[in-house]
């Protein structure tokens, strides 16, 4: 999409381009890769619980709440602040904020996913763990190949928002999206028919409570917020492309369904793999880059072959889509509050990125030894970006729309003046009053360790 300020401003033509808009930012690589290493990570089915009742409870009421916002100013997420209620400005700047940090280890994976496409074309597909796991550890422990791929990754972010042509990335997202979602469903069959699956489908989805600790409950919400784009003005900035006809309330639920069901998909496939394998569930960020090749290698050289290239390209494009909504969210802000032109504003941006991508990426390798907390750079920014600021501008963002924007104007927004009936607008103005800045609060307090 194209910035336009005020009247000449673009719209969506139909609604549909809107979802597919909104569904390309929110699938990604939190669906496909950061979904299955948390819930592998954090002990499965208590983890998948509690982030599914995130979704329930916090995502679709705040992504309708964005959606408002964005969508009443027509105004990308600073400036719809800025001219709602000047206090609230800071909210706007915070996801700024939150885009950059996410965009300094975005690329490094997305980069990984592109070496992927190569690496599962040239046949490097093994059931072994040692095999596969040498085999990532070896890109991404590397100095030279790992920047190489990031830098690839980005180029194509920098061509394509300089241009402004997402439009046509989204046209094929089109297209890929549906392809991706059978491709899923493939690879979910493979996986489940795996002798011992069984046992990883129960770890996926029956909670063992005694999991849930305050960290676990905070990677959940977190999880839940990367995932749907929220909490940082990205579905702002989308919606306000949005023409008043539309129904906020139905894009509302159709866009965290769809999200959700990538993200269990993604886990079905790789959970009960992983298991069956007998890999290690808890590895972190490899988990995918190793079991996905891995049911590949169960399927024949050939045919591993295609749908390595077909799993990686599809599963590289979906992060595009999200990683060019991350990158807009910056340079809009650089565009329209700091006066830089647009080439000027991508280049910029993404140079910085780059730099900290750089130490990203070398944090998986010589720079491992550099910790805080026990995280290296690249947990420190996931974790920084999602399991603070994000959440932080989910309260903020529900609060305004509960408490400061007035009743009345939001359900003349969220209703198109009476057009749309929304039966829950009670329900949902008391979840952003209340329920979703409280959960948020006492889930950040108990996982930063404060209570
Ligand atoms: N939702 C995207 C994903 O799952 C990441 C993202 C987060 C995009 C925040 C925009 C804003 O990969």
């Amino acid at each position: 999409m194209e910035q336009h300020k005020g009247s000449a401003r673009d719209q969506f033509v139909s609604k549909l381009g809107f979802i597919f808009a909104a569904a390309g930012s929110a699938v990604g690589l939190g669906n496909i890769w950061r979904f299955p290493y948390l819930a592998g990570r954090h002990g499965g089915g208590a983890f998948v619980l509690f982030y599914l009742i995130c979704i329930i409870v916090i995502g679709f009421g705040l992504m309708l709440a964005e959606f408002a916002v964005g969508r009443h100013t027509q105004l990308s997420s600073v400036d719809a602040f800025k001219k709602l209620d000047r206090r609230f400005t800071f909210v706007g700047a915070m996801g700024v904020l939150a885009a950059f940090v996410i965009m300094g280890y975005y690329p490094v994976v997305g980069g990984w996913s592109v070496a992927y496409i190569f690496k599962t074309i040239m046949g490097q597909l093994s059931t072994d763990a040692a095999v596969m796991e040498q085999t990532f550890g070896s890109l991404v422990g590397g100095i030279a190949s790992p920047i190489f791929w990031t830098v690839v990754y980005l180029l194509a972010n920098v061509v394509i928002v300089i241009k402004g042509i997402s439009d046509g990335i989204e046209k094929a997202s089109k297209v890929m999206m549906p392809l991706l979602f059978i491709l899923l469903i493939i690879l979910v069959v493979r996986s489940l028919t795996l002798p011992g699956a069984m046992e990883g489908l129960k770890y996926l989805f029956v909670p063992d409570f005694s999991k849930l600790t305050g960290d676990v409950l905070l990677a959940a919400l977190g999880q839940a917020f990367f995932s749907l784009s929220l909490g940082m003005g990205c579905m702002i900035t989308y919606a306000s492309y949005l023409s008043k006809k539309e129904n906020l309330v139905q894009s509302a639920i159709i866009v965290p369904t769809m999200d959700t069901c990538v993200a269990l998909l993604a886990g079905v496939v790789i959970i009960p793999a992983t298991v069956a394998f007998g890999f290690d569930l808890g590895q972190g960020p490899g988990l995918v880059f190793v079991t996905v090749p891995a049911i590949l290698a169960t399927m024949g050289p050939v045919l591993g072959r295609i749908f390595g290239l077909t799993f990686f390209l599809l599963l590289s494009v979906a992060a595009l889509t999200s990683s060019l909504s991350l990158m807009e969210v910056v340079v809009s802000y650089l565009i329209d509050n700091r006066g830089w032109d647009r080439q000027k504003a991508v280049l910029g941006s993404s140079t910085a990125m780059f730099i900290i991508c750089i130490a990203a990426s070398l944090s998986m390798g010589i720079w491992s030894g550099f910790t805080i907390g026990g995280m290296n750079i690249f947990d420190l920014l996931d974790w920084f970006a999602n399991n603070v600021l994000l959440p932080l501008g989910g309260i903020f963002i529900t609060l305004y729309v509960g408490w400061f924007w007035g009743v009345d104007k939001v359900r003349d927004e969220i209703t198109n003046n009476g057009e749309v009936r929304f039966a829950l607008f009670n329900v949902w103005i008391f979840l952003c009053r209340f329920v979703i800045p409280l959960i948020i609060a006492i889930v950040l307090l108990s996982g930063i360790g404060i209570i």
